[in-house]
């Protein structure tokens, strides 16, 4: 499916109407050039799940924790894009988060595409000529 995202002030919408697609997968892996917009929806996702403490910069490491207040579940945010070696992923566990069952958000999961669980959702993040973003979420 794709969601349009004319500007910033539909993202929230965006993010509600991804969450009705996102069904019991528990892992998204969003592809998306630096400044797509990948932290922005993640952050809009994580507000629409109930997070009211999201980190973003610049004290994110490669994994930080949310707890949705709404549901009290977990929320995992990764962002691979400063890791050099696959021993840094494997090091900080990655196994007991991606098959955890709790909602894994993935920035930059090419870095890390061979640990990636089977049934991991691709999700493309493109911004158009306007400013514009396309979100395709492959089910
Ligand atoms: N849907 C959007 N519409 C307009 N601007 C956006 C949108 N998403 C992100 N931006 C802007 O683009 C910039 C980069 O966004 P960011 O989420 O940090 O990108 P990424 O994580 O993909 O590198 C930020 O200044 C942000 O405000
Ligand atoms: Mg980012």
């Amino acid at each position: 499916m794709e969601i349009k995202i004319q500007s910033l002030n539909d993202i929230h919408e965006a993010a509600r109407e991804f969450i009705k697609a996102m069904n019991n997968n528990a892992v998204f892996a969003f592809y998306g050039k630096m400044g797509a917009g990948k932290t922005t929806f993640i952050k809009a996702l994580c507000e629409e799940l109930g997070v009211t403490d999201m980190i973003t910069s610049p004290t994110f490491a490669i994994v930080n924790e949310y707890r949705s207040e709404k549901t009290a579940e977990l929320i995992y945010h990764f962002d691979f894009y400063r890791i050099k070696k696959l021993s840094e992923v494997y090091d900080m566990g990655y196994e007991d988060y991606f098959y955890s069952g709790a909602l894994c958000l993935i920035e930059w999961p090419e870095l890390v595409e061979e640990l990636l669980p089977e049934d991991a959702k691709k999700v493309k993040i493109e911004e158009q000529a306007d400013g514009s973003r396309i979100i395709t979420l492959e089910l």
